[in-house]
């Protein structure tokens, strides 16, 4: 399937030139993508809770942002990028800003998921746009300085201006998405996909390193050793792949005896029906409803896995390790 890929020369960001980009919610995302844009010449202001309630309003005073609550930065701003948390961007959206919106802004998302379950729902006279670079906030940033940028995918949900696209592939420029180039796609696939990516990818390692740690440990292995095999092993391996590629890397970058042992018995640990039956699920939107239902409950499900996970012998081990023998 042939992608269509927007680089720098694709995209005109001179669109924001006069628009005021308001950045509301000043964390993770929020920070690198307000630093960026206004680095790139663009005119950019924070809206966060009161200060009282705030731990990010006093970084974005001190990062030189005028900054400002929700409502004052929603009446001021041409486009907003909605960097808030998303658990919470329901509440904040129906408060704050759905009552301050006058037509022909932009509401730019940074993941689809509110947008998608109809937990946020904007208006019809403005403009409802995705811009998602595909890493954390601290690498967007990062890379941004070094004059380089982190691929990314846009999407236009709803166009009231006739020229929403323009204005999504601007903002994906402004943080230097377009450096290393973004595709366009919908919100469902950038929502299913990320959210199916944290079930398989995240969950999934996770479950393998904790297995390969308890199975080395219950067989007697020194824990510190069962530690460095279940994670630090990991680290360098990962980076390796991504930078030439599995095939290269299992063929010429490992031994013989390891390329034979992943080869042959790595499929074994992994259940492809398994797979596919979690991405009907989120397909179906039984992994939004789940997440939902908890989090609306006070999170009582992570709070009691966070304990046990906790007091866990790898979590305590891994302690001792990073003491021990570095980060
Ligand atoms: N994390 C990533 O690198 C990443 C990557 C791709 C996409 N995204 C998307 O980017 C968006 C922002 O994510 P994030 O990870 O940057 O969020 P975050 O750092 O967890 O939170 C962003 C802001 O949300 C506000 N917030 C948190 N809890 C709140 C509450 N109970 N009431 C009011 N405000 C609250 C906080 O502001 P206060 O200081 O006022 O508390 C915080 O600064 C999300 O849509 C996410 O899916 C994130």
């Amino acid at each position: 399937m042939m992608e269509k890929i927007y680089r720098d020369a694709d995209v005109d960001a001179s669109i924001l030139k006069d628009k005021t980009i308001a950045v509301i919610g000043y964390g993770i995302q929020g920070k690198a993508q307000a630093a960026n844009t206004r680095d790139s010449g663009f005119r950019v202001i924070i809206g966060t809770r009161d200060p009282s309630e705030s731990p990010s309003r006093g970084q974005a005073s001190a990062d030189r942002f005028e900054s400002m609550n929700v409502v004052d930065a929603t009446k001021k701003a041409d486009v907003l990028l909605i960097e808030l948390a998303d658990p919470v961007q329901p509440a904040i959206f129906k408060r704050d800003i759905l009552p301050n919106l006058r037509a022909g802004q932009t509401l730019c998302f940074c993941h689809g998921f509110s947008v998608l379950y109809g937990q946020v729902q904007p208006p019809k006279n403005v403009n409802t746009v995705l811009f998602v670079p595909n890493a954390p906030g601290r690498f967007v940033r990062e890379k941004f300085l070094k004059g380089e940028g982190i691929y990314g995918c846009v999407s236009v949900d709803h166009d009231a201006t006739g020229d929403a696209m323009k204005i999504v592939l601007a903002i994906a420029k402004a943080v230097g998405s377009t450096r290393a180039g973004v595709v366009e796609m919908t919100f469902q696939h950038e929502t299913e996909g990320d959210n199916f990516e944290e079930q398989i990818l995240y969950g999934g390692a996770i479950a393998l390193m904790k297995a390969c740690f308890n199975t080395m440990v219950e067989n007697g292995y020194p824990p510190s050793f069962a530690y460095a095999k279940a994670i630090r092993s990991l680290r360098s391996v990962i980076d390796v792949m991504d930078e030439i590629g599995i095939e290269a890397y299992v063929s010429t970058g490992c031994s013989r005896t390891c390329e034979f042992a992943l080869r042959t018995r790595g499929p074994r640990v992994i259940n492809e029906d398994e797979i596919r039956k979690i991405f009907k699920e989120t397909e179906a939107g039984v992994f939004a409803r789940d997440w939902m239902q908890e989090f609306a409950l006070g999170m009582p499900t992570l709070h009691r896995m966070r304990r046990t996970g906790t007091n866990s012998v790898m979590e305590k081990t891994g302690a001792q390790w990073r003491a021990e023998f570095g980060k």
